[in-house]
């Protein structure tokens, strides 16, 4: 973690609830690749590694809270959403005798960059002030006009975005909403980014003359800067060229392009730092707190959810989903197979059609093939269940072989019991291994045994009627026809 700036304090503004959005969810809850879009904001806000970071809250409050997280964080109640100057005033305790500089940034801009954030927090200082001095100290300053910056940038469609109206000299004059502009107004592209940095002190003595004498009767964040203009204070415009990072997310449509931003951006990490194949792109889907490895190969259509680790070398074909598991390396994932919650070890091969679930332990070199489910199980190294088959709350050992069409029995209608299967044993095909059961060492069962009894070591067990043979029954069968 950087060394705090403790000439830095952030505001992040996160009461809204996002109306646009036409849920009961707050709107910065809502998840972009497995994270709320809070998520985003912070992790951005925390390159610039403020002394103090504050979140304005409202709109069910407690689950906000609870996404952010956040240790050390303050959070100050909006009660009502009376606007982004409001939302600002209310954490005025927090700023009004800071001797430095408050960044304030809108909570649904997951794009942005924490890179852009801090050298925009750097541009200021150095407008300010020779590094180092102190806010407070004259001798430390360069320029006492200067009242902070707002990051800008031009929008292809600028619609709804504050427009910055400034002069020659890149000084703010004023910010026009959407809502309030003139024909001539909205013609202009370069617009607010809702990313402020101000002198805390000038800050917040402009905050406590907003009013809501506008369009949307909303005290609006944006009006500060013409009442600082009006106090003789300088507020600059610093232009940013890539508009991606400040799109704005205010509904549903918006949220799953930022999406689709991200997606790609860490789509093409893996594969420029980390050195993964990824196939046809477009199609795959890979949450933040998956990890991938050098060597990984990804193929169509796949999904990789929550805390998922793929080792090194291991393939991953099309359509196949994986939830909080964690793949070794050299392991095969062959297609159409979903494992969650599991542990697959080095050089398994699971699928094609294999399902696995709950805390599941795949050891190493071993082989769960088509159209096979395991629950809950521990399956040792050198064993193979290739066929149709169900195995749940099994501890299965090293080199058992299990026969295509086999059933842990597990439920008695009551509870769930366990199978044991123990080292080198050999289950026929299509055996009910009715639970709790312990089949020994070497063990065998034959083909279509429903088993009930605990085999001993290197025994077989076999139960089957005998088999009947009756000479000539197809003719028969043939005769007795009445036609
Ligand atoms: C705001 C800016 C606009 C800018 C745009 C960038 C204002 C008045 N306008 O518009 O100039 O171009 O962002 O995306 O600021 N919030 C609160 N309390 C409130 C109101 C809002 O905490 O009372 C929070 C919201 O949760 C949201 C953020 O502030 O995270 C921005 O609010 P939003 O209503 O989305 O503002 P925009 O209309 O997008
Ligand atoms: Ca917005």
């Amino acid at each position: 973690m950087a060394k705090k700036d403790e000439f830095l304090k952030a505001i992040i503004l996160s009461a809204g609830k996002g109306t646009r959005f036409k849920s009961e969810k707050p709107k910065v809850l809502h998840e972009i690749l497995g994270k709320p879009m809070i998520f985003y904001v912070s992790l951005a806000v925390k390159w610039t590694a403020p002394k103090e970071t504050v979140y304005i809250v409202g709109y069910k409050k407690g689950q906000v809270i609870e996404a952010i997280n956040c240790g050390g964080c303050k959070f100050v109640y909006q009660e009502e959403q009376l606007g982004t100057g409001d939302a600002v005033r209310r954490a005025k305790e927090h700023f009004k005798d800071f001797d430095g500089l408050v960044l304030i940034i809108n909570g649904d801009m997951p794009l942005v960059e924490g890179e852009t954030l801090k050298n925009a927090v750097k541009f200021v200082e150095a407008l300010i002030r020779y590094e180092g001095a102190s806010l407070e100290n004259y001798r430390g300053y360069r320029n006492k006009n200067v009242a902070g910056a707002v990051i800008t940038t031009h929008m292809p469609n600028p619609f709804g975005y504050g427009r910055i109206i400034k002069d020659k000299e890149h000084k703010i004059i004023r910010i026009v909403e959407e809502k309030d502009a003139s024909p001539e107004e909205k013609r202009i592209t370069e617009v607010n980014t809702g990313i402020y940095i101000f002198v805390a002190k000038y800050l917040a003595e402009a905050i406590d003359k907003l009013s809501n004498n506008n369009s949307q009767n909303e005290f609006y964040l944006t009006d500060v800067i013409k009442i600082l203009k009006d106090m003789g204070k300088d507020v600059y415009s610093l232009e940013h060229p890539d508009y991606i990072q400040f799109l704005g997310v205010n509904n549903r449509w918006e949220l799953a392009q930022a999406e689709d931003v991200l997606r790609k951006k860490y789509l093409s990490y893996w594969a420029v730092n980390v050195g993964a194949t990824i196939h046809m792109p477009e199609t795959v889907w890979i949450e933040f707190d998956t990890d991938l490895s050098k060597d990984v190969e990804i193929f169509q259509n796949v999904v990789l959810k929550g805390n998922t680790k793929i080792g090194e070398g291991s393939v991953i074909e099309p359509n196949c989903i994986i939830k909080n598991s964690k793949i070794g390396k050299n392991v095969k994932i062959l297609a159409n197979s979903i494992i969650e919650d599991s542990v697959i070890e080095d050089n398994a091969v699971i699928g094609p059609f294999a399902r696995i679930r709950n805390n599941t332990v795949v050891g190493e070199n071993s082989q769960i093939g088509n159209f096979v489910e395991v629950k809950n199980s521990k399956i040792g190294e050198n064993t193979y269940a290739k066929h149709l088959t169900y195995l749940g709350d099994a501890e299965i050992g090293n080199n058992v072989n299990i026969g295509a069409g086999t059933i842990t029995c597990n439920y008695d209608g009551f509870q769930k019991h366990k199978t044991v299967i123990k080292d080198g044993a050999f289950i026929g095909s299509d055996t009910m291994l009715v639970a709790p059961i312990t089949i020994g060492k070497e063990a065998i069962t034959g083909s279509g045994s429903v088993i009930t009894k605990d085999v001993p070591d290197k025994a077989l067990a076999i139960e089957r009627n005998q088999q009947k043979i009756i000479p000539n029954y197809a003719d028969k069968r043939k005769s007795s026809k009445k036609f």
